[in-house]
């Protein structure tokens, strides 16, 4: 397997965030927990050979450490995973307990990368992603595969002692 770098989001990589960001979420501002401008939030990039291939983005409020956008370019080569894996030793290295994020109703794909990295299912929120549609219009009626986007799901991954 190509070699995979995770490191801290840098101001020349802002310009092409930006544009994951578009892609994924319509605009570089993303509704998780509230509004959030990706663009001033630390996080790291993955890459490979120079590459920019991944980027996760984190806010850390209430000594929680939120994912607020995980995005991967290349799906299905382990660059998630290994973003996840940065961010959990991070929020240990700052003695962090508890990794959370939010995701849609029809993300079913990210419900099962999570839950296979340790992440538990700990709230639903009914309505969540309708709310979230009136602060950013631009998020669509109809999810991934054709679900109709309403609610939002909590998930949280526990980490048990503090990383040296
Ligand atoms: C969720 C996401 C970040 C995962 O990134 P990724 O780089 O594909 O992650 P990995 O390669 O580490 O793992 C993906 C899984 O898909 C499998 N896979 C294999 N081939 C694949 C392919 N061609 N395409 C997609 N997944 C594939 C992997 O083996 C792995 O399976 P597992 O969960 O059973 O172990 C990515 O799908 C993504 O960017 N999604 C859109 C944004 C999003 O919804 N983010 C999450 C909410 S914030």
């Amino acid at each position: 397997m190509e070699n995979i770098l995770i490191r801290s989001i840098e101001k020349k990589d802002k310009k092409w965030v930006k544009k994951v960001m578009t892609d994924a979420w319509k605009s570089e501002m993303v509704v998780a927990s509230k509004l959030f401008n990706t663009l001033i939030l630390p996080g790291f990039v993955a890459e490979i050979n120079d590459q920019l291939i991944g980027v996760v983005i984190c806010d850390i409020a209430s000594g929680r450490l939120e994912i607020v956008s995980l995005n991967s370019t290349k799906k299905g080569k382990g660059i998630g995973t290994a973003m996840i894996e940065k961010v959990k030793e991070f929020a240990g290295k700052k003695g962090i307990k508890n990794v959370w994020l939010l995701t849609s109703n029809d993300n079913i794909d990210s419900l099962k990368f999570y839950q296979k990295r340790g992440f538990r299912i700990t709230k639903v929120y009914p309505d969540a992603i309708n709310r979230a549609r009136k602060i950013k219009p631009e998020i669509p009626e109809i999810g991934n595969y054709g679900i109709p986007l309403k609610d939002a799901l909590e998930l949280e991954y526990k980490l048990l002692k503090k990383m040296e």
